[in-house]
């Protein structure tokens, strides 16, 4: 039976991923290089430092463990800039209703995120007190594809991971999930999210109960 559900943050709760990867741009064009949505894909799930090893991989481009940390630095500066201006519009289609459903529906809800701006985040649209755990990259050592974020989120809920669902936009979310054997709901397209039991355009006006049915979980 399921207990409770899992939401990644940046591509499911919150329109942030174009951020990520506007800033990510920004380093990349200021390191005098470029990279496509298709590449940034792959950044989805992945935590700050892997992520800059992938790009400046993509750029050709070595750099000392200090500058890459002053990069990333940067980086999160820039993506700071817009967190700081957002609002409740920026909260994805049918997210809010559906945390609000699972609450009053008597379901645990938790947070299992890479991002070290997870709080940051959630304060800005107004959804931090949904959530009654809240497990991010201020907590985990492994990145996604590694299941160690939703372990920690199913171990903070007192459930287990087949009692737990979680929401996804990242492939490597979606990998960590199957790998901890809970179950997952793909958002976004089945081309690199089809190994989730369930994978969803959007949130909008989905209920808990059309989720259950169609993972055929009773
Ligand atoms: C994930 C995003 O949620 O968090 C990634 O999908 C991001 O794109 C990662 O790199 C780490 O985020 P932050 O905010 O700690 O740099
Ligand atoms: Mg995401």
């Amino acid at each position: 039976m399921i207990k409770a559900c899992l939401f990644d943050l940046d591509g499911v709760i919150v329109d942030t991923a174009k951020y990520h990867y506007k800033a990510w741009k920004k380093m990349a064009n200021s390191l005098g290089f470029d990279f496509s949505e298709k590449e940034n894909e792959q950044l989805k799930g992945v935590s700050r430092m892997d992520s800059i090893n992938l790009i400046l991989g993509w750029g050709g481009i070595t750099l000392s463990e200090a500058d890459k940390a002053k990069w990333a630095s940067q980086k999160n500066d820039w993506y700071l800039e817009y967190l700081q201006k957002m609002d409740k519009s920026e909260i994805l289609p049918g997210a809010l209703e559906l945390v609000q459903e699972l609450k009053e529906k008597g379901y645990r809800v938790a947070l299992g995120s890479s991002s070290k701006n997870a709080v940051l985040a959630l304060s800005k649209v107004g959804m931090l007190h949904y959530f009654e755990a809240i497990i991010d990259g201020t907590k985990t050592t492994r990145s996604k594809p590694d299941p160690q974020v939703f372990e920690m989120g199913a171990a903070a809920l007192d459930c287990k991971p087949s009692e737990c669902i979680v929401f996804e936009d990242a492939e490597s979310g979606v990998e960590a999930a199957i790998a901890g054997g809970f179950y997952a709901v793909g958002m976004g397209s089945p081309d690199n999210l089809g190994k989730a039991h369930l994978v969803l355009s959007s949130l909008e006006g989905v209920s808990i109960d059309d989720i259950l049915v169609k993972i055929t979980i009773s």
